[in-house]
């Protein structure tokens, strides 16, 4: 082969390779638009659904005009004559069918650019955090997955950096991407980490009823608030006692009273118990309530949570009889009752009564054992210290709304680290944790007035009466339980 033909082989074949990058780039690109395609949410973009409705009339004006782009072709001499009647003599299907696909490609194509681009900074990460192996090698990103138009998900390959240094640098991770962490987690393997970001900020407030109208409650639910990753409702069943903490105006009885009332409208045969040892001021929207039971002191408390103890062990009894150990397996109508105890240090903290001894004792005894048989504790208290909420209790707590909470040990009680010390100082805003999962949320927001409707529509409405469906309960000293179902049949 001569020189001059060498040359020419050697200059094809690199155009070849060029082209070959070109078109596996372009694959790519696609495909990359396609996933991003997925990962939006028509109802959630506001601006695709016209976008792609607006596609249907360009192609159709496109189609008609071909004629007249062709004969414009014609006076175009890079265009052949051949190819330009080509265009203007295709049929109406055809010609709408290539102008649809060319067009599709070119919009998942800058589709893909626009996700090439987004991601770059994904890859730029892990140079820019301060994680080296002792082999000097950094963690590699090993998949980048859009779950949803505001989840991403980091696949990232450790590369012999311990899980346990890569969520130190959650604060940096995110002022890097601009980006929140919703959570790092052990991936398939332990050398995996997969990091959970989200680009949607909080919402400045919610309210109850635009919560309320767009889900409703299942049976048993109340509203957390609105997480970075959409609405979080909780079922009590699940929980089944929960914490409410932080320190004062931080929103703990706007967000304690709109749990009641999501409670109360969820589920009608449920029974209250609202022990406020500020003279029931906190729930006396609540007082009407057939279901529902104010108490206002420690003594009357006392009495009430003995009571309720009483009946849990009443119930462990009917259990054992009918062969189940909860309320789930027990089959027959059996109702609910909710403990709710507002600023809780008032009775616990309390070491010369002896009957706030005895109401801390029962609450100990609840926290511990009504799991199973449907007896809930809802507790809120501005302080968290040993003596505020003792620890045996708050450690059966698996539920807990904290909002901003002033002392380093406050924090480390309630979730073991400085996290609550570092939420934003804004009525509402706090962190929902059940066990180990954790979310940043904007708790609803309801004014007096609308707790006050909401509990009058709730007494009017003949279908929510609390049944006397345990009738064992009516035995003689256990009044303070029946108080509730005086309204019933
Ligand atoms: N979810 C919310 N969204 C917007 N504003 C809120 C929210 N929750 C509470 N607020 C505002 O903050 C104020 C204080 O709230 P709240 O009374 O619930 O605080 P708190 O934590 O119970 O305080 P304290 O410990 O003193 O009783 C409310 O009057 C209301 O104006
Ligand atoms: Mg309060």
């Amino acid at each position: 082969m001569t020189e001059e033909n060498k040359k020419t082989v050697s200059i094809s074949k690199g155009l070849g390779d060029a082209f070959n990058q070109g078109i596996d780039a372009c694959i790519n690109l696609i495909v990359k638009g396609i996933e991003k395609l997925f990962a939006m949410q028509f109802r959630e973009n506001p601006f695709l659904t016209p976008f792609l409705v607006l596609m249907v009339p360009i192609v159709t004006y496109l189609v008609t005009d071909a004629n007249l782009i062709a004969s414009n072709f014609k006076n175009c001499s890079i265009f052949a004559k051949e190819f330009c009647d080509l265009i203007a003599n295709v049929s109406f299907e055809t010609s709408f069918i290539s102008w649809l696909v060319m067009i599709s490609i070119s919009f998942l194509l800058v589709l893909g650019l626009f996700n090439r681009v987004f991601n770059d900074k994904f890859e730029k990460l892990v140079e820019k955090l301060n994680l080296k192996s002792g082999d000097g090698e950094y963690p590699k990103i090993k998949r980048i997955k859009e779950l949803d138009q505001y989840k991403t998900l980091l696949t990232m390959n450790l590369n012999g950096v311990s899980f346990e240094k890569l969520k130190t640098q959650k604060s940096t991770i995110e002022s890097i991407l601009d980006m929140y962490v919703e959570s790092i987690d052990e991936g398939s393997s332990p050398t995996v980490a997969e990091i959970t970001l989200c680009r949607r900020n909080l919402p400045d407030s919610i309210t109850y009823s635009s919560l309320s109208k767009d889900e409703v409650l299942p049976d048993n639910s109340f509203y957390v608030g609105r997480s970075r990753s959409g609405s979080i409702i909780e079922d009590l069943s699940k929980l089944p006692h929960m914490l409410i903490a932080g320190a004062t105006g931080g929103g703990k009885s706007v967000f304690f009273k709109q749990a009641l009332l999501g409670l109360l409208q969820s589920s009608p045969k449920m029974e209250m118990y609202l022990i406020d040892l500020k003279c029931g001021v906190e729930f006396k929207d609540f007082k009407g309530l057939s279901n529902v039971k104010i108490v206002k002191s420690v003594s009357e408390a006392a009495r009430v949570l003995e009571a309720v103890e009483q009946e849990m062990y009443r119930r462990y009894k009917l259990f054992e009889a009918s062969d189940t150990n909860n309320i789930e397996g027990y089959g027959k109508d059996m109702n609910r009752l909710v403990v709710a105890i507002d600023e809780c240090s008032l009775l616990f903290d309390n070491p010369t009564s002896d009957e706030a001894k005895s109401a801390k004792q029962s609450v100990t005894n609840l926290s511990r054992l009504a799991r199973a048989c449907g007896i809930h504790l809802i507790v809120a208290t501005q302080k968290v210290t040993k003596e505020t909420i003792p620890t045996h209790i708050a450690d059966n707590i698996e539920g807990r709304m904290i909002f901003r909470i002033g002392s380093l040990q406050g924090s480390l009680q309630v979730f073991g680290d400085k996290s609550a010390t570092q939420i934003k100082k804004h009525p509402g805003r706090g962190i929902w944790a059940n066990g180990d999962e954790r979310a940043n949320v904007q708790t609803p927001y309801i004014t007096e007035k609308q707790i006050s409707t909401l509990c009058k529509k709730i007494n009017s409405d003949e279908t929510i009466s609390v049944k006397t469906v345990d009738s064992k309960t009516s035995e003689k000293g256990k009044d303070d339980v029946l108080t509730l179902r005086s309204k019933q049949p």
